[in-house]
C-alpha cells in the first residue's frame, strides 16, 4: 500500500569509490546451445555497471538463469553469459563457478577496484528461491553495498533481491529507476483511452492481471491462448483448442466486473485453425464460434486484427502482454505481427512487456517504433496491475 508513497533509494546516492558492490541483474536471456539468442537484458544493465566501476568500485554480478529448481544444471550455467558481458563491457569479466563459500569470498577479496565478477546461477541452490537467511547471509558477505538492478525480478522475494537487500545498504540500479519511472506513468496517471492487449499461452498465468486490468484500463483486447478460454467460458464451441475450464468461474466473475465498470473486453472473432502446431502445417481462417472439430485456433485472424487495430489507433496508452497467437511458427504469425504493426503507428504511449512479446515486437522488426519495452514480464505486468513489488519495496523509504 505504501508504495506511492516511498521513495527508491538511488545508486547515485551511494559512495562506492573503494568498495566492492554486489549487483544483482537480471540475466535470465534465451540461449541455445550456448548461443545467446537476445542479449537484451545484458546490455539493459551496461550503464549501471559502467557508472560503478567508473566510480571506482569492485563490482559482483549476481543472476539467474532459466529454472534449475536448486539442482546444477549444466546448460543453465554462466560461462557464455560471462563471455556477452566481456565483449559489452570491454574488459574481462571473471566468472565463479559457485555463488556462495569460502572461494568465492577469497576470490573477490583478492580483486580489485575496477574489477568484475561474474556469480554461478543462484537458482543452483534452492535456498535462493526459499529467501533462505543463511543463502542471504552468504551473499552479503560478499559486498559493502548492493544494487538491485534486476527489473524482471522485482516481483520475487528471494535470497538476492530480498534477503540480502535487507543485510547490507541497498539501492536501485539505473535500469530498475527508468523502468519505474516509465510504468509508474502507466499506472498511475494513464492518458486515456488506455487499451491492454493481453496474450500468451496460457490463460491462468493471465488471470491475476486480467481481474486487476478491468479496474484500470478502458478496452482489453485479448488474443493469444488466452481467448480460447474466454471464448469457452461464454459458452462458445472452440473446437479443439486448448482451454482450461477450470478458470470458468473466475472468467465469468472477471465479466461481470467488466461489465459494471463499463471496461469493455474485446475476444477474436475470426481465428486461424489447424489441426497441429507445425511450420507446414494446413491452415483456415474460421470465425471464433466455428472452429470445426479436430481443428484448433493458434492465431487471431484477420478480422480481429482490423478491429483490434482499430481500437489501437484510438488509444492514447496501450499496455501489450502476451503474443496474439502461436507467433514462432510462420503459419500462425499473422496476429501478432498485425497487432504489432497496429501498435508502430498508433501515436499512444506504448508499453510492451518483456519477455514473448518483446521478442515478436524485435522479430517484425518494430522495436524503435514502440515507446517502451520492458525488460521484465512478469515485473512489468505485476506492477502494472499496482501490486507491491518485494524486492521494490526493500529498496524505498
Ligand atoms: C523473467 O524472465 O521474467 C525473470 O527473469 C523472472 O524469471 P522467473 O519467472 O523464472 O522468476
Amino acid at each position: 500500500m505504501g508504495r506511492e508513497r516511498k521513495t527508491v533509494r538511488r545508486m547515485q546516492d551511494a559512495e562506492v569509490h573503494g568498495k566492492t558492490v554486489i549487483v544483482r541483474v537480471d540475466y535470465n536471456v534465451p540461449i541455445d546451445n550456448g548461443v545467446i539468442q537476445d542479449d537484451g537484458r545484458i546490455r539493459a544493465s551496461l550503464p549501471t555497471l559502467g557508472d560503478l566501476l567508473d566510480r571506482g568500485a569492485r563490482v559482483v554480478v549476481i543472476t539467474h538463469l532459466g529454472r534449475p529448481d536448486g539442482a546444477v544444471v549444466e546448460s543453465l550455467r554462466l560461462d557464455p553469459v560471462a563471455r556477452r558481458l566481456a565483449e559489452l563491457l570491454e574488459r574481462p569479466v571473471r566468472k565463479l563457478d559457485d555463488c556462495v563459500g569460502p572461494d568465492v569470498q577469497q576470490a573477490v577479496r583478492a580483486g580489485k577496484p575496477g574489477d568484475v565478477f561474474l556469480l554461478e546461477n543462484l537458482r543452483f541452490h534452492a535456498e535462493e528461491e526459499a529467501n533462505d537467511p543463511a543463502f542471504s547471509d552468504a551473499l552479503a558477505k560478499l559486498g559493502d553495498l548492493y544494487v538491485d538492478d534486476a527489473f524482471g525480478t522485482l516481483h520475487r522475494a528471494h535470497a538476492s533481491t530480498v534477503g540480502i537487500a535487507q543485510r547490507r545498504p541497498a539501492y536501485a540500479g539505473l535500469l530498475v529507476q527508468q523502468e519505474i519511472e516509465v510504468l509508474s506513468r502507466v499506472l498511475h496517471d494513464p492518458r486515456r483511452p488506455y487499451i491492454a492487449i493481453v496474450g500468451g499461452k496460457k490463460a491462468a498465468d493471465k488471470l491475476g492481471a486480467l481481474r486487476d486490468l478491468v479496474a484500470r484500463a478502458d478496452q482489453i483486447l485479448i488474443g493469444g491462448g488466452v481467448a480460447f478460454t474466454f471464448l469457452a467460458a461464454s459458452g462458445v464451441g472452440v473446437g479443439g483448442s486448448t482451454v482450461d475450464a477450470k478458470l470458468f468461474d473466475d472468467i465469468r466473475s472477471i465479466v461481470r466486473d467488466a461489465e459494471e465498470r463499463g471496461t469493455e473486453i474485446v475476444l477474436p472473432q475470426d481465428v486461424v485453425a489447424a489441426t497441429s502446431l507445425a511450420e507446414d502445417a494446413t491452415t483456415k481462417v474460421v470465425p471464433a464460434n466455428g472452429i470445426p472439430a479436430g481443428w484448433s485456433g493458434f492465431d487471431i485472424g484477420p478480422e480481429t486484427v482490423d478491429s483490434f487495430s482499430q481500437h489501437i489507433a484510438r488509444a492514447r496508452t496501450v499496455v501489450w502482454a502476451g503474443p496474439m497467437g502461436a507467433f514462432e511458427w510462420a503459419p500462425f504469425a499473422a496476429g501478432t505481427r498485425g497487432v504489432a504493426a497496429a501498435v508502430a503507428v498508433s501515436p499512444a504511449y506504448s508499453v510492451i512487456g518483456g519477455g514473448e512479446t518483446g521478442e515478436a515486437i524485435a522479430r517484425f522488426g518494430f522495436l524503435d517504433r514502440v515507446s517502451f519495452v520492458s525488460t521484465g514480464g512478469g515485473a512489468c505486468l505485476a506492477y502494472l496491475r499496482g501490486k507491491v513489488l518485494p524486492a521494490l519495496d526493500v529498496l524505498s523509504d
